[in-house]
């Protein structure tokens, strides 16, 4: 069994809304309660502790969904402050061994199917995994001037996606680590590859988009109301 920690502390200001992007409503809920629901209503998911930023007045409270418990933390500056928060507020009976996912609020169209084979896939793993999807476009890394140098080797290129996985001992630490190294880490998974540990990638669905723009949110209701 495993428990999750939610990051949900940011702002959106790429979103460009008044409303923090994860309290925009699609197909009749917002995306954090989509969100939510995608963890809580899969099996093997005890519980969740969501990281707010301060005095958040979109919060709806919920103690609970689907029958599992929630609690919620302060989150920090960065992503990687929130799901640290987040961590440390995971119910002491959570060992620093036991695996803990972290699934971003504004990533609403997870499907169960993903959820069940990363838990299995990182269960089996020494150090984790994570949902990514291959790259399909050609990848240039420009110079300061927007000039291509360089093209990625494609087959080598994938996109990081949530949920990951990891232990909640070892991810701390790993966190603790990159925040200190002043480290900017857009995923958990960069955290572990700075000390050298090598995430193993399970392949997820396209669709398992993170929303960061309006038309993000118009492909999300689409996608919601179609597949998930
Ligand atoms: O900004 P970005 O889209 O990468 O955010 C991914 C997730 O991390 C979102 O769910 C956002 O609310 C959360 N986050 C956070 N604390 C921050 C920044 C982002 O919990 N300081």
């Amino acid at each position: 069994m495993t428990w999750a920690v939610m990051p949900a502390a940011g702002r959106g200001t790429r979103f460009g809304s008044e409303t923090p992007k994860q309290y925009l409503e699609v197909a009749g809920r917002t995306l954090i309660e989509h969100s939510l629901r995608a963890l809580l209503g899969h099996p093997e998911v005890d519980g969740i502790v969501i990281a707010l930023s301060p005095d958040d007045p979109y919060w709806a409270g919920w103690r609970e969904m689907e029958g599992k418990p929630i609690y919620t933390c302060i989150g920090g500056a960065e992503r990687a402050d929130s799901v640290l928060s987040a961590l440390q507020a995971l119910p002491a009976t959570v060992s620093e061994d036991q695996w803990v996912l972290v699934h971003d609020a504004a990533r609403p169209c997870l499907r169960g199917v993903d959820l069940t084979r990363l838990i299995a896939m990182g269960q089996a793993d020494p150090v984790g995994a994570i949902l990514a999807a291959p790259v399909r476009d050609t990848i240039k890394r420009a110079d300061v001037q927007s000039r291509s140098h360089l093209t990625e080797a494609r087959e080598h290129l994938w996109r990081a996606l949530t949920p990951q996985m990891f232990r909640r001992g070892g991810l701390t630490r790993a966190l603790r680590a990159a925040l200190s190294a002043g480290a900017v880490v857009t995923d958990e998974a960069m955290a572990m590859e700075r000390l050298g540990l090598k995430p193993r990638l399970v392949e997820g669905s396209e669709d398992n988009i993170k929303v960061t723009t309006p038309a993000d949110l118009a492909l999300a209701e689409f996608i919601l109301k179609r597949v998930v």
